[in-house]
């Protein structure tokens, strides 16, 4: 039977990873998957992850099942940390959340549970938006349907020709959005847009289904929660996917959390019941190890400052880099303006330059980036900025 089947293409981002892995070129530069490097070029584990980690190494006294919905005290932690404590709609006891392995099983768990409100779910994504969110969520049965976002001539929001689109929708139709650092533009909502998007979707009977794998590599932990938090205020059904792979540095851990908001606490335990068995015939539990470690560092104080001072420094050398990579392309002979880099948020922007160059760029220089032109500006450090900029020159100027 198996000699039917015909190979399918690599995910674009995952095959990049692959090529650049054996690439041998001495100043190899990987701008490809979003993943976080420091100035050395290496993806460190956090401090307040390497603590939390030998503590368990002691404290941890079984290995037997948990749940579902993993465990309560991460669960707990996890909903303080996107929603502040204070937010009513936890203390109304509205939001029911599970443990989910890494952002894609939160996107996954939340799209087959949407399949099973409504044999009709239509979702709708931002043009363009992350690779894999076509993939995770008609892979559940939902339909996707497009709104324009990115607007390559201006390198900011076509936010009229946005909410245009969003006014096509139909009652009961699901919006997806990014909660901060969009992946792939860079290109945030800012507050007054969060409210009109609100607005608009409260009043065409739209539900937002919030993607946030990035909180504290924006703004701030408390400044990219904005959007999620206004929304989950105003709205009687909502959901939320996070991500600890960024912000946590767990990325292989797979590490995250799906929050279901519904009308009163009855409803959302209902809709807990829901999630749970689908979880339970998808991969029974999450696994425990990156959920532990979190919830070790979020339940100890000094071990939280110490993630927050570490996410903030992972934060601002991002930023830092935004502003030198906009310098050294405005001090070299480049033409065109790219301070649009430094307005933008996260590890991702559109360079802006074709997929030949793009491909030059990987061929004569092994610089390796996504053939939209969307780069990890992460992935830059002060030894290959000169490397980088002058070859782009030289790519622009063929
Ligand atoms: C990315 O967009 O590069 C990251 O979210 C990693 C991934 O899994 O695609």
């Amino acid at each position: 039977m198996f000699e039917h089947l015909q190979p399918l293409p690599q995910d674009p981002i995952l095959s990049l990873l692959g090529e650049y892995r054996v690439d041998t070129h001495p100043h190899k530069l990987d701008l490809g998957i979003g993943v976080y490097k420091d100035e050395q070029g290496n993806t460190p584990i956090i401090g307040a992850v390497k603590e939390a980690e030998s503590r368990l190494l002691t404290s941890e006294q079984s290995k037997s099942y948990t749940a579902p919905a993993g465990t309560a005290e991460y669960n707990h932690l996890a909903s303080a940390l996107v929603f502040g404590t204070e937010h009513p709609a936890l203390k109304d006891q509205r939001i029911i959340s599970a443990q989910t392995p890494g952002g894609c099983g939160a996107l996954r768990m939340g799209a087959e549970f949407l399949r099973g409100c409504s044999q009709k779910s239509r979702v709708w994504v931002s043009l363009p938006t992350w690779a894999n969110h076509a993939p995770l969520l008609t892979g559940a049965g939902l339909e996707i349907a497009e709104y324009p976002y990115y607007d390559y001539a201006t390198k900011g929001i076509q936010f009229e020709a946005m909410l245009q689109t969003l006014e096509q929708a139909h009652a009961g139709d699901f919006v997806l959005l990014h909660g901060c650092c969009h992946n792939p533009s860079g290109a945030d909502l800012n507050p007054a847009q969060w409210q009109a998007v609100a607005d608009l979707m409260a009043r065409k009977g739209l539900i937002p289904f919030v993607d946030m794998a990035y909180q504290g590599l924006g703004n701030g932990l408390e400044q990219d929660a904005f959007g999620v938090r206004l929304l989950a205020e105003h709205f009687p059904e909502m959901l939320v996917a996070t991500s600890c792979s960024k912000n946590f540095g767990l990325y292989r851990e797979r590490t995250g959390t799906l929050f279901i908001i519904a009308a009163n606490p009855a409803q959302a335990e209902t809709a807990g019941s829901q999630l749970f068995s689908k979880i339970r015939s998808h991969y029974s539990m999450p696994p425990a190890h990156g959920a532990a470690i979190v919830e070790t560092i979020l339940a100890d104080t000094g071990l939280t400052l110490s993630w927050k001072c570490e996410l903030a420094s992972m934060r601002e050398r991002i930023q830092g880099l935004r502003q030198q990579l906009v310098s050294a392309i405005t001090a070299s002979d480049i033409e065109g303006d790219f301070t649009f880099i430094q307005h933008q948020f996260g590890m991702f922007s559109f360079l802006g330059i074709s997929p030949q160059q793009v491909e030059q760029l990987r061929q004569d220089y092994s610089i390796y980036m996504i053939n939209s032109s969307r780069m990890n500006i992460a992935g830059l450090n002060q030894s290959s900025m000169d490397y980088f900029v002058s070859a782009l020159a030289k790519v622009l100027s063929a």
